[in-house]
């Protein structure tokens, strides 16, 4: 298994998760571990880290590496040092039910660096590049049961040309979606690069040579979307998250893609709100307190620096809140 992930923005990530010794911190999506092991250095001695993927290959990496981290952690037993380790395979929407699993009760830090590690691009065979000759598969977690090869060969037209317009924002959704619906009732689409050869014969010559990026990138992106529901659940995460910090708790996340940041921004604002009757009501009958201080006015983004040695943190924002006391009225 060949992990090679570059964490990002691991600075801008740690000081605003402020992590201390003796925190509890989960981490959602492990990946290459880059993010968890920077996290457990920081809040040894005393600190729990929890760590979730989806992908069972990320967590068997991450078990080796954290363990590895743990070795050189002075004054611990072995047992002390696995209990401040804490994996699961799982979905990161099931977080509060693996805390209760473990009996923590709240967390001081949440963190949640979405979208695919770079061993999953590059070295799962999942057919997540279309660059690579591999099964359309695309599934982050392998027990799934939809892969893209699902959706590709027995999706209705329609239902492709919305899912690559609305998760991949191309502009030719509803041309790529023909011509797949055409090429398969020839034969089944199999493979990663049979699909962005039909993606890249749909895409009009004047358009693909103005993109910057591949004709069938978008596609792919899209695709990835709808296997995994990334969409779907983040916003239920978010409220779920928040729920299980601590007052003073932070979260932060990390997207790369507009739309993600999106759903992201408007739920902390939701959740940062004070009063929402009605503007002509003359006194507040909500009493609604806001549950969160935003602590990134602006979205962060990578230094050029980082991006200069890690082209793949480009499109990564950063946003990340704080939980507030609530008061009881
Ligand atoms: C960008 S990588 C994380 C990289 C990691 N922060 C590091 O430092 O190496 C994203 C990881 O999140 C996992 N993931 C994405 N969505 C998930 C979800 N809903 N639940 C659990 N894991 C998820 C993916 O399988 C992938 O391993």
């Amino acid at each position: 298994m060949v992990f090679r992930h570059t964490p990002v923005m691991v600075n801008e990530v740690l000081s605003h998760l402020n992590c201390k010794p003796g925190d509890q911190v989960a981490d959602c999506t492990l990946g290459g571990a880059g993010h968890a092991r920077a996290i457990l250095k920081r809040i040894q001695p005393g600190g729990v880290l929890v760590g979730i993927d989806q992908d069972s290959d990320a967590i068997r990496h991450a078990s080796a590496v954290l363990a590895m981290e743990m070795e050189t952690a002075p004054g611990m037993d072995m047992a002390t040092k696995q209990s401040r380790i804490r994996l699961f395979h799982d979905n990161f929407q099931n977080l509060p039910h693996i805390l209760s699993q473990i009996g923590i009760a709240s967390l001081d830090g949440v963190l949640a660096d979405l979208g695919l590690s770079q061993y999953q691009i590059e070295a799962s065979g999942r057919g997540f590049s279309f660059r690579q000759n591999e099964p359309l598969d695309m599934r982050m977690n392998a027990d799934a049961e939809t892969t893209a090869g699902d959706i590709v060969n027995a999706s209705p037209e329609k239902r492709l040309a919305w899912i690559f317009k609305e998760y991949g924002e191309e502009r030719w959704a509803g041309r790529i979606a023909a011509r797949i619906v055409a090429a398969r009732a020839d034969k089944s689409i199999r493979t990663a690069k049979e699909l962005a050869d039909i993606v890249e014969a749909a895409v009009p010559r004047r358009d693909a040579a103005k993109r910057k990026i591949h004709p069938a990138t978008k596609v792919f992106m899209a695709l990835r979307i709808a296997v995994n529901r990334e969409l779907e659940i983040l916003d239920d995460f978010i409220i779920d998250a928040v729920n299980c910090l601590k007052p003073g708790g932070r979260i932060c996340i990390v997207s790369f893609h507009s739309l993600e940041d999106r759903i992201v921004k408007t739920r902390f604002r939701e959740m940062e709100k004070a009063c929402v009757c009605p503007p002509d009501f003359p006194v507040c009958v909500c009493r609604r307190q806001p549950e969160i201080r935003i602590l990134t006015r602006k979205v962060v983004r990578p230094a050029e620096d980082e991006i200069h040695v890690n082209p793949m943190a480009r499109s990564a924002r950063l946003r990340a809140a704080e939980k507030l006391l609530t008061v009881s009225t």
